[in-house]
């Protein structure tokens, strides 16, 4: 018996929610197949796309798969091949969509023991080994689906939100890599009172506007003024396409997830469409290599 996945990219953080807010893109993401066998345990068999470890303690795949068969008994094994399209580092989560999609093809398997929101905790396992931090901002939408909410991560408290049904993301990726665990040692352990105060009216204010399908509150609340000044200094042209973002309707843009990937959302298709001509422009006149995607949430 076997599974064939799709496995979504996802944009963490969307500014004001460093760590708690994630969404899960449509339409971008890696495959997966994963098969049941009678030979006990998890076995990455075939990585097409990337130049990842196949030993299975060593891949995040194996590891958040690892961790579900600690949590369930069974004799059975299985065997996971990973065709990648996300690249590592590129800040859209591309370890999640492997680890998510090892959980969710072995629970599919096992007959659906787990909840998809309880999947959450075992593919975190392979945030942790990825990034040495076992956060769940891109796991939990890569599971759910639409936009979540990690209101505690211990214990272990996942919101759902559904995504506004005209809602789209510009995800471009400067063709750089940068490490989530870099990318997170550049951050200050301490903020202003004045900062967080900023900062969780507008996670209040983007959670209301997602509810509400009010899309200049979503606009109004996607700003950022903890993480992404430092963070923001680590990614080529990141002022210009900010600005670019806006200049050609988006609602609000800021870094994807630990970077360098830089999102936009905007609503209605022709509007996402027009804002990656705008920033494919700014990268060919950098001369910069890039990657982009459209894609509704
Ligand atoms: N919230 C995490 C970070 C996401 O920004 O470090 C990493 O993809």
């Amino acid at each position: 018996k076997e599974i064939k996945l799709f496995c979504p990219a996802t944009i963490a953080n969307l500014s004001c929610g460093f760590d708690v807010l994630g969404l899960c893109l449509a339409t971008a993401g890696d495959e997966m197949i994963v098969r049941a066998s009678t030979e006990k345990g998890v076995r990455i068999t075939k990585i097409v796309g990337a130049d990842l470890p196949l030993e299975t303690e060593k891949n995040v795949a194996g590891v958040a798969a690892l961790a579900l068969l600690e949590a369930f008994e069974t004799e059975l094994g299985f065997e996971i091949e990973i065709y990648k399209n996300i690249k590592a580092g590129s800040g859209i989560g591309s370890s999640a969509a492997s680890s998510a999609g090892a959980v969710f093809g072995i629970n599919e398997l096992l007959g659906r023991p787990f909840s998809r929101k309880e999947l959450v905790q075992f593919a975190m396992q392979g945030e942790k080994l990825a990034s040495g931090n076992a956060h769940a901002d891109n796991v939990a939408p890569c599971l759910l689906g639409g936009f979540t909410l990690v209101r505690s991560s211990n214990p272990l408290d996942i919101i759902k939100i559904d995504s506004p049904s005209e809602l789209y993301a510009t995800v471009v990726h400067p063709q750089i890599e940068l490490k989530t665990s870099d990318a997170r040692s550049v951050l200050k352990q301490t903020v202003s009172l004045k900062s967080a105060i900023t900062q969780w009216g507008n996670v209040g204010g983007l959670v209301a506007g997602l509810y509400t399908q009010d899309y200049e509150l979503i606009g109004r609340s996607l700003h950022d003024e903890i993480i992404e000044p430092v963070r923001s200094m680590l990614i080529p042209g990141f002022d210009a396409i900010k600005q670019t973002a806006y200049e050609n309707g988006a609602l609000g843009s800021g870094i994807s997830g630990s970077g360098p990937s830089i999102f936009a959302l905007s609503k209605g298709e022709t509007n996402a469409q027009k804002i990656a001509y705008a920033m494919s422009k700014i990268y060919k006149e950098m001369n910069l290599p890039y990657e982009i995607h459209v894609s509704k949430i």
